[in-house]
């Protein structure tokens, strides 16, 4: 019996890492984080010293790049690099722009495809990224576009890391959020674009429990549970 898989693409701030997780945890499917294979790519271009949108220095570090996922008993996707669990490092800033930029060269999306595939044809998955229903699981049981306006995606951001106990400001995560958003969109390779037959569930007046009843009624319209 073939696995099912749900796709999850949009923008940058927009909940869908909170979503997509809080979903797979309640039907018991895998979470797999595409952005956070991206970043951790990301990381290690910075700590190599190259710059993450040059092309002719990244593409040598494609040949040795040691990444790992594993999950933990909580179902957190733990990112491994060179062996050294980054889980966190990757959620840095300058990782986020890194991982935008990066993400942009054609050979790094080639060489990180099959990785990806191989989830979805191993696990029953929620998949978040940008290009999930469109490139890497063209074939999805359930696509689903989830967006909201960039001024409370901004918000949320901002609340969220003042829970975490970091100090931001409103206007930078604004800007930061429209500057990836614009990266993402216009990229010449696998641009951030809604999948034809995906579902747009735009969360800008929904809060995170409505949406997450929202997102579970999409899949559940499609799939037998
Ligand atoms: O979802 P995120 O913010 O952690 O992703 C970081 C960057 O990685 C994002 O700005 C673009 C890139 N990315 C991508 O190009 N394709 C994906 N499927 C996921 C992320």
């Amino acid at each position: 019996m073939g696995y099912t898989s749900v796709a999850i693409d949009g923008p940058a701030g927009a909940g869908k890492s909170t979503l997509a997780r809080r979903a797979a945890e309640k039907l018991g499917f895998l979470y797999v984080d595409t952005g956070a294979i991206y970043r951790t790519v990301a990381l290690k271009a910075l700590r190599a010293g190259v710059e993450p949108g040059d092309r002719e220095q990244v593409l040598p570090l494609l040949a040795g790049l040691d990444i790992r996922m594993e999950y933990g008993g909580d179902g957190e996707q733990k990112m491994y690099l060179d062996g050294e669990d980054v889980t966190q490092a990757i959620r840095e800033h300058r990782v986020s722009g890194a991982a935008s930029r990066i993400s942009a060269i054609p050979q790094v999306r080639d060489f990180l495809l099959e990785f990806q595939r191989r989830q979805a044809r191993e696990h029953n998955v929620i998949m978040d990224g940008r290009d999930i229903g469109t490139v890497v699981l063209p074939q999805a049981d359930v696509k689903v576009f989830l967006t909201a306006a960039p001024e409370l995606r901004a918000k949320r951001r901002l609340l969220e890391l003042e829970q975490r106990g970091q100090s931001s400001e409103y206007d930078a995560i604004l800007r930061d959020i429209l500057q990836r958003d614009e990266q993402d969109r216009t990229r010449a390779i696998s641009p951030l674009r809604q999948a034809e037959d995906a579902v747009c569930l735009d969360t800008s007046h929904l809060d995170l429990e409505q949406s997450l009843e929202a997102l579970l009624s999409i899949i559940k319209e499609k799939i037998d549970l």
